[in-house]
């Protein structure tokens, strides 16, 4: 068994009404830690559940966190098409996006703002071990947790087979190992740039900080497409605003809406970092979690979060009815 079916095998056991798993009547299923996914012709059906990911495993799950991603990945979507073409083709479900089939660039195209971060790709956490050196990029000492970088640095990792953790990589590692052509990744690191100009400056119309994220990119029909997901709580951080220098000032931690204090339980409470089996992820946490993602949602949306509670194997198999997309 993968360690994927082995987490989810595991997870089956407890007992929700959250999205864990989605069978539709289709071959060829394919699953990623987060998304349940169909190729159809030169299309994806791309499904994203309510399961949560940390240290690269599936940890759990929380309610109507696939709603939550997939309106907010449609929102930046439609938001940032002007600075490159997004695999989205149509939404017919609340948790469904019909996608154009790309053919995937293996690396994962992180930027970052701001010194933080407690995994073992993260910024801070590599920083407070003494490493100067990261991802080919030098940093100077003296730095504190949380502050903000003179301007954003893109710190790309490899796109890991299920199950492998993503590694640090630079941009020489990367073209050295042709894992995409150098016109290409030129264009992948200036959409980068922009994506990210575009999300800072949007988040901070409503009073949020992004702090960071990550983008995949693929090819269409011989053009760099943006797929996958974006400036979601799943893929970015975000804090709040107002109060960031105060508490940055005074050494506190800024005011999170994304999955920082869940890794942080991980290390604090349950003292895994991504090694071993993770202990499931405690329900209060999960509703917590919850509450979290809808209110960042509604804050960078201005929109109100309607939770669609119909069964949703049977809502989906209708709307891609409906879509033409299932007989
Ligand atoms: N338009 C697309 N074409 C092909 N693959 C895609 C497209 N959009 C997303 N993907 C891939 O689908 C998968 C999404 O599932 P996810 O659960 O997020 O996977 P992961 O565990 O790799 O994060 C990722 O492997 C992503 O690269
Ligand atoms: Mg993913």
């Amino acid at each position: 068994m993968t360690t994927l079916a082995d987490d989810l095998a595991r997870l089956a056991a407890i007992p929700t009404t959250d999205v864990l798993t989605v069978d539709l009547p289709l071959p060829g299923k394919e699953q990623g830690k987060v998304r349940d996914i169909w190729r159809v012709g030169d299309k994806r059906i791309i499904v994203t559940t309510d399961r949560q990911s940390a240290f690269d495993r599936v940890v759990g799950t929380i309610p109507y966190k696939g709603q939550v991603l997939t309106r907010l990945a449609q929102w930046w979507f439609e938001r940032t098409a002007d600075i490159v073409p997004n695999h989205v083709v149509d939404v017919p479900d609340p948790n469904v996006i019909i996608a154009r089939d790309a053919r995937v660039w293996p690396v994962e195209m992180v930027i970052r703002g701001y010194i933080t971060g407690v995994t073992k790709t993260a910024l801070w956490f590599n920083y407070d071990q003494g490493k100067r050196r990261l991802y080919g990029i030098d940093f100077p000492d003296g730095l504190r947790k949380n502050e903000r970088l003179p301007e954003p640095v893109i710190t790309p990792t490899s796109k890991a087979a299920s199950g492998a953790h993503d590694e640090m990589m630079t941009r020489e590692e990367i073209l050295a190992a042709d894992f995409v052509p150098a016109d290409v990744y030129a264009q992948m690191e200036d959409a980068t740039r922009r994506l990210f100009a575009r999300g800072q400056a949007l988040a901070a119309e409503r009073g949020l900080i992004l702090v960071d994220t990550k983008y995949e990119f693929g090819d269409i029909d011989g053009q760099l497409t943006l797929i996958d997901e974006i400036h979601t709580v799943d893929s970015s951080r975000f804090w709040m605003q107002d109060n960031y220098a105060a508490r940055f000032a005074a050494g506190a931690e800024p005011e999170t809406f994304d999955k920082e204090f869940l890794r942080r339980w991980y290390v604090d409470e349950a003292g895994y970092r991504g090694d071993g089996d993770p202990p499931p992820l405690p329900r209060a946490l999960a509703e917590r979690m919850s509450r979290l993602y809808i209110e960042a949602f509604e804050r960078l949306t201005g929109e109100a979060f309607v939770p669609d509670s119909a069964d949703p194997g049977e809502r989906m198999v209708l709307n891609l009815r409906v879509a033409g997309v299932l007989g």
